[in-house]
């Protein structure tokens, strides 16, 4: 559909930086692991490339598991994080906050003692009841009325995703790609797992050296940020949901009504590209796409007005995107994305594509390459 040419260049060594892979091994970074998100290292990359210099704004409108934030601390930038998932704000809270270690050793070590009623349990929904032995559902239920009765904020925040990830591991699901599946198998007892993966968390805290924070962390709309003024951040850096990939509520499912008490059903409006409403929008072109295409590009339409307004005139923004496979074709999604982002006042500096992958219908017949790109915006 693009009438324009962007200068384009191919960087394919680099595609490992756009995976969680690399933050696995890095303290703080790994204390969930969010398989749509992607590396520090990227972050550092980006905001050199960028110009980010210390004390500016960097914003992460699409902030998943935290890595923009997070970075921005470790190098004296101001992080700020938004997100439609409770979830995901949760990880990300708890991983941009400044911890005072004694306090969490004691507050652990209080909750992991504590025997509560195990109130609650009967209330949960017959398919998360399937995801655990049931002596790790009550300890659970015991553990986190715990933690919820500490007085610590910050203590609470941390001990509660030290929960989710190790309710996680002593239950039988299984998150294969985009499906959630419960596999029947010997799994650990949660006290002790939960004890030993935030002694761990806490260790990280002692190792990690932080030069600005605590990030400002929100849960709330990319298509429409309205706690953010006009003008008043320097740069992005950001990766939204891809083009007809994961559908992050079904992969959380478990956690979203265990820990927030919400259904699949109450999260997906706020979640890009997946609520129908008119796309029939006159700004631009959109050609024959799919319907979901349509409706994709329509929200990021939103989300890329409000970079726009939010950024400071001369601020860059850096957005990692990936090309969707429908059963006829490739959609560009960057090349889409660089055309409405000029529509809304950008000018695309470059696109840079790091990496490839075949895309085939039927499994044999091959209808193009699905390229996963950054691209660069200036204000
Ligand atoms: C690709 S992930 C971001 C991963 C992140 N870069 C990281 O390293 O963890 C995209 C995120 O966008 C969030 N999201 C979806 N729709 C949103 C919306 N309308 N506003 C804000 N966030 C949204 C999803 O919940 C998900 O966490």
């Amino acid at each position: 559909m693009s009438s324009r040419a962007y200068p384009l260049e191919e960087r394919y060594d680099l595609w490992k930086l756009a995976t969680f892979i690399p933050n696995k091994h890095i303290p703080i970074h790994r204390w969930f692991y969010f398989k749509e998100g992607f590396s520090r290292d990227l972050v550092v990359l980006l905001s050199q490339e960028l110009g980010v210099s210390q004390g500016e704004v960097v914003l992460d409108p699409f902030v998943g598991s935290g890595t923009t934030p997070l970075t921005c601390m470790e190098r004296g930038y101001i992080g700020i994080g938004v997100d439609a998932s409770p979830l995901a704000v949760l990880v990300s809270l708890a991983k941009t906050r400044i911890y005072d270690v004694s306090e969490l050793s004691a507050a652990l070590e209080r909750c992991y003692r504590e025997k509560r009623l195990k109130t609650g349990v009967e209330e949960v929904s017959a398919y998360v009841r399937r995801a655990f032995p049931s002596r790790n559902l009550e300890d659970l239920f015991s553990l986190r009325e715990s933690i919820e009765s500490l007085e610590s904020d910050y203590a609470r925040l941390f001990l509660k995703l030290a929960l989710i990830n190790a309710a996680a591991k002593c239950s039988y699901i299984y998150r294969d790609g985009a499906v959630l599946r419960f596999v029947k198998r010997p799994v650990p007892p949660l006290r002790p797992f939960f004890r030993r993966a935030a002694r761990l968390m806490i260790d990280d805290v002692r190792k990690t050296c932080l030069r600005s924070g605590p990030a400002v962390i929100l849960l709330g709309d990319a298509r429409r940020l309205e706690a953010i003024d006009d003008e008043s951040v320097d740069k992005i850096i950001t990766s939204p949901p891809y083009l007809n990939k994961i559908e992050y509520t079904r992969v959380y499912e478990v956690e979203l009504e265990l820990f927030f008490g919400k259904k699949r059903q109450d999260l997906i409006r706020s979640y890009i590209g997946l609520v129908g409403r008119d796309p029939r929008r006159s700004v631009w072109q959109l050609g024959d796409l799919p319907d979901s295409a349509v409706l994709y590009f329509s929200d990021m339409f939103d989300s890329l007005a409000e970079m726009w307004r939010v950024l400071k005139s001369g601020g860059k923004a850096a957005i990692v995107v990936a090309g969707g496979v429908y059963p006829d074709r490739v959609v560009e999604s960057d090349v889409i994305l660089a055309d409405l982002a000029t529509e809304t006042g950008f000018t695309v500096e470059k696109i840079r594509a790091i990496g490839k992958r075949v895309a085939t219908s039927g499994r044999t017949h091959r209808i193009g390459a699905a390229r996963e790109s950054i691209v660069y915006l200036k204000k």
